[in-house]
């Protein structure tokens, strides 16, 4: 990535991370752990076999893949994404899947070329989180939309992550790691200014709803891996280090008998006029 695609992909930088191949699995993991629910999600959205979909920020592509399945042959999904490592990625998803009504290719949702007018549906998915101009991608968002045509937001809000037993390092943990994607350029409270920040932008029919995924669904231990531990990606070394015995504490209350987790996914619509 340029210096300058750098500062735009926020808070997310897929090759700066320390694991990345670990990144990869968290990715792959999240995009297949909850499918049934967020394949609803869709359907409530609007999604509908033959649609022409933009994937904005599609990341390695699992979900595009997904999505190109459910639209059917006669639908088509354009992924695109900031990251080429990720693109590069996805081009290999795409072949493994073996789904031809997708196209990946790299861009940035700040600066997008593609046609005006083009989409009937845009799915913009755990990205707001990371953008320091969600107003801007709104703007561009819009423009690539067909009149009628829907944007699909999903995100998360940490105001909506609970764990029990009680635990202050768990409290402590998540509150740092909130600030420390801030200092990135993002916001861990964006589920919740959705439904402001589509209204400002000039969609209608805005709507919010959320869907709580708890660790009976998918496991404490995934619950702890993807929805907790690997937020130590946004703390600076020494936040790392001072962080290790919270971690510490949070696993050893994990380990009684009845722990629990969840977190609230935000899906947020809004329809172009
Ligand atoms: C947490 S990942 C989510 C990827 C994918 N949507 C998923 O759900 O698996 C966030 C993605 O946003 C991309 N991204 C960040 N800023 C971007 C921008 N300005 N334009 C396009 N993509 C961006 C990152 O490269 C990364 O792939």
């Amino acid at each position: 990535m340029t210096d300058d695609t750098l500062a735009d992909a926020g808070s997310y930088k897929f090759g700066q991370f320390e694991k990345n191949a670990e990144e990869l699995e968290r990715l792959k993991l999240q995009a297949t752990i909850a499918l049934d629910t967020e394949k609803k999600a869709w359907e409530t959205a609007g999604l509908q076999p033959g649609m022409q979909v933009l994937d904005i920020a599609c990341g390695p592509g699992f979900t595009a893949c997904e999505l190109a399945k459910f639209i059917g042959e006669t639908g088509r999904v354009t992924g695109v994404d900031i990251n080429e490592e990720l693109i590069a990625v996805a081009h290999q998803a795409k072949a493994s899947e073996g789904v031809e009504n997708v196209a990946f290719s790299s861009g940035n949702v700040y600066e997008l070329t593609l046609p005006e007018n083009s989409f009937d549906f845009v799915y913009a998915r755990f990205v707001f989180q990371h953008l320091e101009k969600p107003q801007l991608a709104l703007k561009n968002i819009l423009k690539v939309l067909k009149p009628g045509g829907v944007l699909c937001v999903l995100d998360i809000d940490d105001n909506w992550t609970s764990f029990a037993p009680e635990s202050d390092a768990f409290v402590k943990f998540i509150r740092n790691a909130g600030a420390g994607q801030k200092r990135k350029g993002g916001n861990r409270l964006i589920g919740s200014q959705l439904f402001g920040l589509l209204s400002d932008a000039g969609f209608s029919n805005v709507s919010t709803r959320i869907h709580p995924i708890t660790s009976e669904e998918i496991g404490l231990r995934y619950f702890l891996g993807v929805a907790v531990l690997f937020r130590m990606e946004f703390l600076s070394k020494l936040q790392k280090l001072l962080a290790l015995p919270q971690l510490r504490k949070i696993k050893k209350a994990a380990e009684a008998p009845n722990a629990w987790g969840s977190v609230g996914v935000f899906v947020s619509t809004g329809t172009k006029v």
